[in-house]
């Protein structure tokens, strides 16, 4: 596996890190009817690993548990962390892949995406439309099954700040193509490159439970990865040198926005715990200092930005500034 640095993903970066390897389209040994998770999983249970000492949570994977002042609260606080970071991931899951995977990849399945798809490409659109359903319905699952096992609440959640941020970002680029801007979402969260679904099922400290549905998500994304790569490049063919122009000025907003750590349910998972407001901004002041969350974001976007070097998206007018500017190259 790659080295990375240290983690200051947010949930919703702490996605794939899987190779494009052969299109399921045309991968022959490829079968979803047989290897798809809502095909071939059993639904993942709690046992009684709460009572052995099992971590909710891989501990490297939360960036603000070794700050001074969070390891100077009583241990079974710091577990109340780990758990409800677990909740925002798995919480964060079952909105993000129903409310913007699913919006887009519904239309590409329906045929209403703008983009020109086969039958092939649209039945694959609803395979992932599975999937992506079925990842929200474990995610929140395993949420519910481990705060009534462990009687820890589980802290309100908005989701639609986040959805509201990125859709500005669409609307303002694309005012005349929200379809478009919203495909776009989607192949960059599609094809970001994180460390969770990869290392939380080697933790052999954290609960199975969580272990599992993490493998059984990662073995899923891997070839959704496949799927919004080609994807992303028949879009970009499909488009004149004017939308080209348009579409490679906002990827980069759209990269950032997608991964900057969303900091209000940190906030409220730290107040929580016990810190009082002062020392909370402390907290999210030194675990999520702006070098730490670029370099984050570079790690994290860097097979997206392969993907657009790739298909020529840099190279359009004004496109290599502006992602330079957002500090996605190297
Ligand atoms: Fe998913
Ligand atoms: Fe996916």
């Amino acid at each position: 596996m790659r080295a990375r640095p240290r983690s200051t993903e947010s949930p919703q970066q702490q996605r794939d890190d899987r190779t494009p390897a052969e299109s399921p389209r045309t991968d022959p040994h490829h079968d979803w009817y047989l290897r798809a998770g809502v095909r071939s999983a059993p639904r993942r249970v709690l046992t009684d690993e709460l009572a052995a000492g099992q971590l909710f949570f891989p501990p490297a994977l939360v960036p603000y548990l070794d700050h001074p002042l969070v390891r100077a609260l009583p241990a079974d606080r710091r577990d109340e962390l780990l758990a409800r970071h677990l909740f925002q991931y798995l919480s964060f899951t079952a909105h993000f892949e129903t409310r913007v995977v699913n919006r887009a990849t519904d239309s590409i399945a329906g045929g209403r995406s703008g983009i020109g798809a086969s039958a092939a490409v649209r039945l694959d659109a609803y395979r992932i439309y599975c999937d992506e359903g079925y990842h929200s319905l474990y995610s929140f699952d395993v949420v519910d099954q481990v705060s009534r096992a462990s009687g820890i609440a589980v802290l309100p959640y908005d989701f639609t700040p986040f959805l509201r941020r990125l859709d500005a970002i669409g609307e303002q680029a694309l005012p005349d193509a929200p379809a478009l801007a919203q495909l776009l979402q989607v192949v960059v969260f599609e094809t970001l490159i994180t460390a969770i679904l990869n290392d939380v099922p080697r933790d052999g400290r954290v609960l199975t439970v969580v272990r599992d549905i993490v493998r059984d998500h990662a073995k899923d994304e891997g070839w959704h990865h496949v799927f919004f790569s080609r994807f992303f490049r028949e879009l970009w063919a499909q488009q004149d040198s004017e939308q080209r122009e348009r579409i490679a000025r906002c990827v980069p907003d759209l990269i950032r926005a997608s991964l900057l750590p969303d900091l209000r349910p940190v906030r409220t998972a730290l107040s929580s715990a016990g810190l009082v407001a002062g020392k909370v901004e402390e907290v999210v002041r030194d675990a999520y200092a702006q070098r730490r969350v670029d370099d984050g974001i570079r790690a994290a976007s860097r097979h997206s930005v392969r993907l657009f070097q790739e298909t020529g998206v840099v190279d359009a007018p004004g496109a290599h500034d502006a992602f330079a500017a957002a500090g996605l190259l190297p």
